[in-house]
C-alpha cells in the first residue's frame, strides 16, 4: 500500500504549506489533528450533558423534549444541540484526516503499529456514538436509522429473534428500549475515552490540547454555524409510515445507503474486511527492521535525559546491577524504540571532543553511531573551501540535500535533527571545521519523530539539557525548518546565511592540541554538558 503514500504526501505537503502561510505553523490545523479530535470530544461531552438534562426517554417524549430545546430554548438548548452535532461531525472529520496524514507520513508501520491499530476500535466507537445519537432524537431520520441498523444487526447470528420487528409497529416499541439506547449513548463515549487513552500509551507527552488560537477559532466557527444553521429534527417518527426521503449525515451514516443494494451480511463482510485491511496496513509491507538504541553501562550515569527526551517512552530508568555508584541506568524497550537517535542527542556523554576510541556515549544507535557522525563531519569539512564554509545538518525526513554539495557547502544527514548532540555544533565551529552551521529538517510543528524540532531549539536556546555552550557564536548558526519540502526557500535561506557569514570577522583559527590535551577537553565538556 506504500504506493499510495507519495501522492498523498505531496497533497498534504501542499496543503500544509498553504495553511502555514495563512495561519502560521503554530495554528496550522493539520499539525493538531489529534488534539482537535480531543477538543471536539470535550465539546461533545459538555453539550451532551446539557442536552441530557432536558432529554426525556420515551417514544413520544424523546422527540418532544428535543423539540423543546431546539425551538423554545434555541438561545442555549438549541445552540448546545447544534454544538453537539457539529463537534461530532468535526471529530469524525479530524479523525479521517488525522488517519490519512499519519498514513501519508509513514508513521504507522514498524514499532508505531500499536497507535495505528488501536485507532481502528476508535473508528468503530465513534461511529457507534453517532448512530445511537441520531437514533435518540426519534424523528424520521432516527426511524430510518433504527430500522436500517436493526435489520443490519439481524444479519448477525447473535439475537434470538429479529430486533427489527420492534420497529415495525408502535405496539412492540417500548420506552425501555430508549432507556437502553440512552445508556449506550453514554457508555460508548466513555469506552471511547478509555481506548483513546490506550491509543496514546506509546507516545510520550501526547499533544491533546490544540493551540489556544486554534481552539478559540474552531469553537467560534462552530458557534457561528450553530446560529446560522441550527441542528433540527426531521419531523416525528411515525411507525405507521416508512420514511421515504431523509437527510442523511454523511459523516456518520455513509454506509447506510449501501443497505438498499446489499444484504446486511454483505455489508458486515464489507466493513469487517475493510477494518481488517486497514488494521493490517502496518505490515503491508512490514518496515525493514533496524537496530534499536543500545545503552553502554560504562558510560551511563543514570541522568535520565534520554528517558525524558524519548518521544515514544522507550527508555525507562531501572535500578543498576553493575555495581557503579549511580542508582539507575537507562534501559531501552526494543519493542517500542523507533531508532530515531534522539536519546543519543540528549546524552551528556555524546560529545565529539572525546578522542576517537572514546566516543562511546551512554546510549547510541548501533547502525549510525556518533563516532561515525564525527568522522563524517570531519571528512565533509576537510573538502570545504572559501570564507563561507557551511555545514548543513539535515534530518533523514527533511529530504535529500545532495544538491547542496558545492565547494563551500556540504550536507550531513542524521536520523532526526535532535539526534545531533549540541556539542557537535560547538565542535564544528570551535575546531574551525566550518564558518557556519545550518540546521534543517521537517517543517516546523511537523517533526516526523515528534520532538526533534522542539528539543533542538530548546537545547540551542539553553532551555533544555544538554545546552549548547554559551561560547558558541549564535550568529554562526542558522535554523530553517522546511528542509527539502520547501527547496527554493531553503536555498534562499542558505544564500542569506552565507551573505551574513561573509560580513562577520574571520574566526580565530585554533591550533591543534596534543592528544593528552584533547582528553582534558573531553572531561571538561562532559562536565559542562
Ligand atoms: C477521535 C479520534 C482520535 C484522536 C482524538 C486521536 C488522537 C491522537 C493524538 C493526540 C495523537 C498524538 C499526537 C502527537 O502528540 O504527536 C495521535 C497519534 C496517532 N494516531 Fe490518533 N487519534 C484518533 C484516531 C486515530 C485513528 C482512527 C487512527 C488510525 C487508524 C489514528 C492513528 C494515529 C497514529 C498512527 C498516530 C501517530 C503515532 C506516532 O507518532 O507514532 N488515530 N492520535
Ligand atoms: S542520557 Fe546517557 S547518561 Fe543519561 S541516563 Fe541516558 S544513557 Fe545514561
Ligand atoms: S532511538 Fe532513543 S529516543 Fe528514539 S525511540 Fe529509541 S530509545 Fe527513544
Amino acid at each position: 500500500m506504500t504506493w499510495l503514500q507519495p501522492p498523498l504526501r505531496r497533497g498534504f505537503l501542499w496543503l500544509e504549506g498553504l495553511l502555514d502561510r495563512i495561519f502560521g505553523p503554530a495554528w496550522n490545523p493539520l499539525y493538531h489533528l489529534g488534539a482537535l479530535g480531543f477538543f471536539y470530544y470535550w465539546i461533545v461531552a459538555v453539550s451532551g450533558i446539557y442536552v441530557y438534562i432536558f432529554f426525556d426517554t420515551g417514544t413520544t417524549e424523546a422527540y418532544r423534549s428535543v423539540e423543546y430545546l431546539t425551538r423554545e430554548q434555541w438561545y442555549l438548548g438549541g445552540v448546545m444541540r447544534s454544538l453537539h452535532r457539529y463537534a461530532s461531525d468535526g471529530m469524525m472529520l479530524m479523525m479521517g484526516v488525522h488517519m490519512l496524514r499519519e498514513f501519508s507520513l509513514d508513521r504507522y508501520r514498524g514499532k508505531r503499529w500499536f497507535t495505528w491499530v488501536t485507532g481502528i476500535p476508535i473508528l468503530w466507537l465513534v461511529f457507534a456514538c453517532g448512530i445511537t445519537g441520531y437514533w435518540l432524537v426519534w424523528d424520521k431520520l432516527a426511524q430510518y436509522v433504527a430500522l436500517a441498523t436493526t435489520e443490519w444487526l439481524d444479519a448477525l447470528p447473535i439475537f434470538g429473534e429479529p430486533v427489527a420487528r420492534n420497529f415495525l409497529a408502535p405496539a412492540t416499541l417500548d420506552d425501555r428500549f430508549f432507556t437502553l439506547l440512552t445508556f449506550m449513548h453514554i457508555v460508548v463515549p466513555l469506552i471511547l475515552l478509555l481506548v483513546l487513552w490506550i491509543h496514546l500509551q506509546r507516545v510520550s507527552r501526547p499533544r491533546i490540547n490544540p493551540a489556544r488560537g486554534l481552539a478559540i477559532g474552531t469553537f467560534a466557527m462552530m458557534m457561528a454555524l450553530s446560529f446560522a444553521h441550527p441542528a433540527v429534527s426531521q419531523g416525528p417518527a411515525d411507525l405507521a409510515t416508512v420514511p421515504a426521503i431523509v437527510g442523511l449525515d454523511w459523516f456518520y451514516l455513509p454506509a447506510y445507503p449501501l443497505l438498499d443494494i446489499w444484504s446486511g451480511g454483505a455489508l458486515w463482510a464489507f466493513v469487517g474486511t475493510l477494518s481488517l485491511l486497514v488494521a493490517a496496513l502496518p505490515w503491508m509491507p512490514p518496515m525493514r527492521p533496524v537496530a534499536v538504541a543500545a545503552v553502554d553501562l560504562d558510560n551511563c550515569n543514570g541522568c535520565k535525559r534520554c528517558a525524558d527526551d524519548c518521544p515514544f517512552g522507550a527508555v525507562t530508568m531501572q535500578p543498576r546491577t553493575d555495581g557503579q555508584p549511580f542508582e539507575h541506568a537507562a534501559v531501552v524497550d526494543a519493542s517500542i524504540c523507533v531508532s530515531c537517535g534522539i536519546c543519543a542527542g540528549a546524552c551528556p556523554t555524546s560529545t565529539p571532543f572525546r578522542r576517537g576510541s572514546d566516543l562511546v556515549p551512554g546510549i547510541d544507535l548501533p547502525q549510525r553511531p556518533l563516532r561515525e557522525l564525527r568522522a563524517a563531519l570531519e571528512a565533509a569539512a576537510s573538502g570545504l573551501q572559501g570564507r563561507t564554509r557551511i555545514i548543513v545538518f539535515n534530518c533523514d525526513h527533511g529530504g535529500d540535500l545532495a544538491m547542496l554539495r558545492t565547494g563551500c557547502r556540504t550536507a550531513i544527514n542524521v536520523p532526526c535533527i535532535a539526534a545531533l548532540p549540541p556539542s557537535f555544533l560547538d565542535y564544528a565551529l570551535s575546531r574551525n571545521l566550518a564558518d557556519g552551521v545550518f540546521i534543517t529538517g521537517c517543517r516546523d510543528e511537523a517533526c516526523y519523530h515528534r520532538f526533534g524540532i522542539r528539543w533542538t531549539q530548546d537545547r540551542i536556546a539553553q532551555r533544555r539539557d544538554p545546552y549548547l555552550r554559551a561560547r558558541v557564536p549564535r550568529e554562526r548558526i542558522h535554523i530553517y525548518w522546511g528542509g527539502a519540502a520547501d527547496r527554493r526557500e531553503l536555498l534562499r535561506e542558505l544564500d542569506g546565511f552565507a551573505a551574513r557569514l561573509a560580513t562577520l570577522p574571520a574566526p580565530a583559527v585554533p591550533s591543534r592540541r596534543p592528544a593528552s590535551a584533547m582528553r582534558e577537553t573531553a572531561q571538561e565538556s562532559d562536565v559542562h554538558a
